[in-house]
């Protein structure tokens, strides 16, 4: 059984064949309309989503199958204390694949490994947002043709935005990827990614201050909101909600064959002028959204009993863990600083510790 919870849970060639049957719906629609006759999918969303949790809904209604689950876990058995893990073995009696989104970090992954049915990490707090890169990686490919040979822009806030550390993960196993990170110091992509992701794969990286100085040589500038549910300090916020605004002037700067993408919801860091702007492709991204993970709903539904799919349990995966006694999660959003998890903690790329869960550093106690 395979699960997804992070972008590299799949391999190269298992993300092509993602997005290449998410290419194949969007030609042959019909084709589809029945293949998950008698399938159910679980929502469970613990934090608010209008993109993510319709399109599943939409994804599986269009391939034939059923949808369940809830939209606010005050509603469920989660307002008495149920954990994570106990309410995912319960759904699993109830549904064939369960996509998750939840406000602290790890949780799809802790889910993952007590569940008997495929788990989809929908978005966990800041960390990672796998299907909003298959999304994404659909929408370079019909946008330009290609997921090579590509200079690309990640700008607003990097620091908490999971869907550019999903994206420049899932990015750095194509040839030819330059990325350009446009952010204000307090945004700015986490170490983690910088040292394990881009240094570790030999992707140029740089870090600008303005949008402008670079807007010439990019192939994909990919915007992001600051998200005011993810600070502390409102007044931080405040100070750096409008660091970075495109609007039609500075598209002229752009190339002819650029594609502005966004995962959206945007508030002002894309005026709405830029729409009409042919290059703006973030609402067609939107509906990729819902054809690649049909996409990946059919892909994970046949790799659940096919050998050589397989997600290998943590202690099998074969990355070094780290004895948890002595150790802490600096996270407080980590699942394992929330729920009776057990903290494990892997060596890094960069040769630190960091938390399985939420990948933060680990800490001695
Ligand atoms: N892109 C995205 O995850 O949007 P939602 O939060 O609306 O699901």
């Amino acid at each position: 059984m395979k699960h997804l919870i992070d972008p590299t849970d799949l391999t190269r060639e298992e993300t092509d064949a993602i997005v290449a049957l998410g290419e194949d719906i969007i030609e042959n629609r019909e084709k589809y309309s029945h293949v998950m006759d008698g399938k159910k999918l679980a929502t469970l969303f613990y934090e608010p989503s209008t993109r993510t949790r319709l399109s599943f809904t939409a994804a599986m209604m269009e391939l034939g199958g059923n949808v369940l689950g809830f939209s606010d876990a005050r509603s469920s058995s989660v307002s008495k204390g149920e954990t994570v893990e106990d309410t995912v073995r319960v759904v699993g009696c109830f549904a064939d694949i369960i996509a998750m989104r939840h406000f602290l970090e790890g949780a799809p992954l802790a889910a993952s490994a007590v569940s008997k049915v495929p788990i989809i990490n929908a978005g966990d707090g800041s960390h990672s947002h796998p299907t909003q890169t298959l999304t994404d990686l659909l929408t370079i490919k019909r946008e330009l043709g290609r997921l090579n040979d590509l200079t690309i822009g990640f700008c607003g806030d990097l620091r908490f935005g999971r869907t550019v550390h999903s994206l420049i993960k899932a990015l750095s196993r194509y040839e030819g990827i330059r990325v350009v990170l446009i952010a204000p110091d307090e945004l700015r992509l986490p170490d983690y990614i910088i040292q394990d992701v881009c240094v570790k794969n030999g992707i140029p990286y740089r870090e600008v201050r303005t949008m402008e100085e670079v807007l010439p040589e990019l192939d994909i500038l990919y915007m992001t909101r600051v998200q005011k549910e993810r600070f502390l300090d409102e007044d931080e916020f405040d100070r750096i909600k409008d660091s970075f605004i495109l609007d039609c002037e500075k598209m002229k700067l752009a190339k002819e064959k650029m594609a502005v993408l966004h995962p959206l919801p945007r508030v002002n860091e894309i005026l709405k002028e830029v729409d009409d702007d042919p290059r703006a492709a973030y609402f067609r991204q939107v509906e990729n959204g819902k054809f690649v993970r049909m996409a990946l709903l059919c892909k994970l539904i046949k790799w659940k009993d096919e050998p050589g799919h397989e997600t290998p349990a943590l202690e099998e995966s074969g990355i070094k863990l780290i004895d948890p006694f002595g150790w802490h999660c600096s996270n407080p959003k980590c699942i394992c600083n929330n729920e009776q998890i057990r903290p494990l903690f892997r060596m890094s790329g960069s040769g630190i510790e960091r938390c399985v869960y939420c990948d933060t550093k680990a800490r001695r106690n």
